[in-house]
């Protein structure tokens, strides 16, 4: 470390704090340098609640301490009141709105019972998520696990962006979750010391989530791992959770299963309303930890950490998206209307289950198991995923994605139902063509 980059007195009480616990041995340099100062955040947050003669902390236009707002505003959003609209968020954000996504958690995931988990911190997006966890815990030559093919996020935020190492396991065997692919490679890693994972369930490009067996094995890894004296951790992206459409599969995320599981084992929900509320502009997400292994100063310790990477970014997330959600969440009309687009959702699914099925043996296009969210991802052998991509568009009109040299991805979930058979005919029209000639 540079001689200019002393450690702060505030980063050491946390990193003291931290010390023992799996959090403090996983920190990357930034990660041990991060904290969250007493400056004007802090002291304005204790004005807010003391300084009732007067409260000159925060860089707002405060008038009759209510924050000034334009007319053209306030008129597009008549039920949110001024500082619902435009006063600063708090850094680890609305804390409401954080109580309540945490009941929601619990709800979803009964199997966490009592399990003592954090509270959730706000952050703005799930992308925003993956890249603070990247900031706290992997440093230049971490490995970070996850299996291929994967969202082409990751390597940007891990490789590009955090200069650390993306490590790749074949996520599928002949059928289904590749489990000896996934031990070895967390064995492998055990053997450092240091275990860090990210998985993706329902999966981005595939739409694969494993099955109840499949899981209580990568359970029983990760617990193997952990046992051999390693620390593990694991960082669980639940983009499309909730959107399971086989029996087979775990309704539950898998960060359920791993919070209480161990001492070594670090687990962190990656989640939020973006796909599951289907609000993808708003750009909320929450981070929950849970560890067996971490009491609650630790936990308090670690989101101070992460609220210094929000706060030296992007300060705090947007005010009205939090308002908004916060007042939607109450609404009684939710739970049938979210019901409503699963269904279409599931019926899309169905549709493409349905022609994938009845369409095995293609000459070009093996499909990828999927059973759950968004997607669906063919193998192209013989044909350049690419190329069937710009044909298809070019000349058919039909947008899809080339995820790399052999794959081709459909989202199903931007197509209506009736197109789909038409869409996926001429998909498999055009390849068995292309790998004829
Ligand atoms: C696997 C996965 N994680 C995270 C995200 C990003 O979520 P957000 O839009 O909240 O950043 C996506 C979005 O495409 C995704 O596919």
């Amino acid at each position: 470390m540079a001689e200019h980059q002393r450690i702060s007195p505030l980063a050491d009480e946390l990193n003291a704090i931290l010390a023992p616990s799996i959090a403090g041995r996983l920190l990357s340099d930034l990660g041990t340098r991060l904290y969250f100062p007493k400056g004007i955040i802090a002291q304005s947050a204790e004005a807010k609640k003391l300084g009732k003669t007067a409260n000159a902390t925060i860089g707002m236009a405060v008038k009759g301490g209510v924050p000034c707002v334009l007319t053209s505003l306030k008129e597009q959003v008549p039920n949110l009141t001024a500082p619902e609209i435009v006063a600063y968020a708090p850094t680890a954000g609305n804390d409401d709105l954080r109580a309540l996504w945490l009941e929601a958690i619990r709800e979803k995931n009964p199997t966490l019972g009592s399990t003592e988990i954090s509270l959730p911190v706000l952050v703005p997006g799930l992308t925003a998520g993956i890249s603070y966890l990247s900031d706290l815990f992997l440093g230049t030559d971490s490995v970070l696990l996850t299996g291929a093919p994967a969202w082409d996020n990751y390597v940007l935020v891990v490789e590009a962006r955090r200069n650390a190492i993306l490590r790749s396991f074949p996520m599928f065997a002949e059928s289904g979750f590749n489990l000896a692919a996934f031990r070895e490679a967390v064995m492998t890693e055990a053997h450092t010391g240091k275990v860090r994972m990210l998985l993706n369930f329902p999966q981005n490009p595939s739409g694969y989530t494993p099955t109840r067996a499949e899981t209580a094995t990568i359970v029983s890894v990760i617990k193997e791992a952990a046992e051999t004296g390693a620390d593990v951790m694991v960082w669980c992206d639940d983009a499309y959770f909730g959107l399971d459409y086989e029996d087979d599969i775990d309704p539950e995320s898998l960060f359920s299963r791993l919070a209480g599981l161990h001492e070594r084992v670090l687990a962190v929900k990656i989640d939020g309303p973006t796909k599951e509320d289907y609000v993808w502009g708003l750009r909320t997400g929450f981070i929950t930890f849970g560890s067996k292994g971490m009491n609650a100063a630790q936990y308090e310790a670690l989101i101070k950490k992460l609220m210094g990477a929000i706060r030296s970014s992007v300060s705090c997330a947007a005010t009205p998206s939090q308002s908004l959600m916060l007042k939607a969440f109450k609404d009684p009309r939710n739970a049938a209307e979210k019901l409503a687009l699963r269904k279409m959702l599931e019926e899309r699914y169905r549709v493409v289950r349905r022609f994938i099925d009845a369409h095995e043996g293609h000459p070009a296009l093996r499909a990828l198991p999927f059973n759950s969210g968004y997607f669906m991802s063919m193998k192209c052998v013989g044909v350049a995923a690419e190329d069937l991509r710009v044909k298809l568009l070019h000349e058919h009109g039909i947008g899809t994605v080339a995820i790399d040299a052999t794959h081709l991805r459909v989202a199903f979930s931007s197509v209506d139902a009736e197109k789909l058979e038409p869409v996926f005919e001429t998909i498999f029209k055009v390849a068995a063509e292309m790998v004829a000639r």
